[in-house]
């Protein structure tokens, strides 16, 4: 019987392509599941989700829809709701976008997996900024992919530029390249001139332009630029998770030159069906509760000045520019060589969850920590006070 079983497990192995690394933030969670059962209040700083809930309005949808049948959507998404989106391009930056370039996802993650499948042949190479969302590589390894981290830091403004963009295709040759501004995890964003430099230098070297605006709507520093203004070739990826605080809903979309409209209307049809119908009215009426999440960003902008003027009292004096999102990314080099167990021992010691760089820097992420500020001002002045009293006592 064990041979059996033994025999059984050993034909049920994973596959290679399924071996991605875990995302250690759940570890911090889990640590401080744990703390907060024994009765130990902890300030979460962890989780890169906003604490508010969807806008009235998107509530008000879902809540009136849930009266009736909820049956498949057409594979690009509701025609209203994507009609809706391409007006939100006039509304919010100025640029028309055709609503037929429009793509409804199961939120941006499944915009990067449509985007990857209709672009890239498995064994392309495409490039990210090291720092970056970790499932960017992920994805493309589990799709067979070569994903190509490249550094970045304080010359450019933790981004890509053209030079390091043209230097690492002529090393052996990116099918693409994708951006985040604002990025995740270190809140630093790329101005229009960048952006379209950067741009420019991808389609001069006929790498693919992938751009992901997931954190548009959350700019502080200046006003972000979408990739669909600078570009028709670019493919633009955005979500209703962050500035919608939308994250459990799992709605995003994506603009598209028109060529991949089809392609990835095929891969949707037989990947998912549709986007789940519910989510997508909700999201739908979501566009009428913009002065509620105008206050919601209000309230980041608060937690941001707290951070970034206490922080440095507190001890952690060196971070990157946090320009947008609700990140800062903060080097504790000056304390360790090794952040996993940093963020472990501030949350045992100080009971304040952050989440250590290494989950989205494999280079230099153990001198860094990202504290998410997307919580209350009473949780960013706690965690400025705890971090500083715990500091202090080393
Ligand atoms: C940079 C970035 N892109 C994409 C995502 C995925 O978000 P979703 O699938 O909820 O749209 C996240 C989530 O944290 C992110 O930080």
């Amino acid at each position: 019987m064990e041979q059996m079983l033994k025999s059984a497990l050993e034909r049920i192995a994973p596959s290679a392509r399924s071996d991605v690394p875990p995302f250690m933030v759940m570890d911090v969670m889990a640590a401080a599941a744990r703390l907060e059962a024994a009765g130990i209040h902890v300030v979460h700083m962890e989780v890169g989700q906003p604490a508010a809930p969807a806008p009235a309005t998107a509530l008000a949808a879902a809540r009136a829809a849930l009266g009736g049948r909820i049956a498949y959507t057409e594979s690009l998404g509701i025609g209203s709701l994507r009609a809706r989106i391409a007006r939100h391009y006039g509304e919010r930056y100025g640029v028309d976008v055709d609503p037929a370039r429009v793509i409804v996802t199961t939120g941006s993650s499944a915009a990067f997996m449509l985007a990857f499948l209709s672009l890239f042949e498995p064994g392309e190479r495409v490039a990210f900024a090291n720092p970056g969302y970790p499932p960017y590589r992920h994805i493309l390894k589990a799709l067979g992919c070569e994903p190509v981290l490249i550094e970045t830091g304080a010359a450019t403004r933790w981004a890509l530029d053209p030079t390091a963009l043209v230097a690492a295709h002529r090393a052996q040759a990116l099918a693409g390249v994708l951006v985040a501004s604002p990025a995740n995890p270190t809140g630093t964003m790329m101005t229009g001139a960048a952006l379209g430099g950067l741009i420019a230098a991808a389609e001069d070297a006929g790498i693919r332009f992938i751009s992901d605006e997931i954190y548009h709507g959350l700019d502080y520093a200046f006003a972000a630029v979408t990739a669909a203004a600078l570009s028709a070739s670019a493919v633009v990826i955005n979500s209703f998770s962050k500035y919608f605080c939308m994250t459990g809903w799992r709605i995003g979309w994506m603009v598209v030159p028109e060529p991949l409209v089809r392609p990835i209307e095929r891969l949707q049809q037989n990947l998912a069906i549709s986007v789940p119908t519910l989510s997508q009215i909700a999201a739908e009426a979501a566009f009428d509760g913009i002065a509620e999440m105008e206050e919601v960003k209000h309230g980041y902008e608060a937690n941001r000045r707290i951070l970034v003027e206490g922080l440095p009292r507190a001890g952690l004096a060196s971070f990157l520019p946090a320009d947008g999102a609700f990140y800062l990314y903060a080097d504790v080099s000056r304390f360790t060589n090794d952040s996993h167990d940093f963020a472990r021992r501030m949350l045992a010691e100080a009971h304040v969850a952050a989440t250590p760089g290494v989950d989205f820097d494999p280079t230099n992420g153990h001198k860094f920590i990202r504290f998410c500020y997307a919580g209350s001002q009473e949780d960013a002045r706690a965690a400025v006070e705890r971090v500083g009293r715990w500091l202090g006592q080393r």
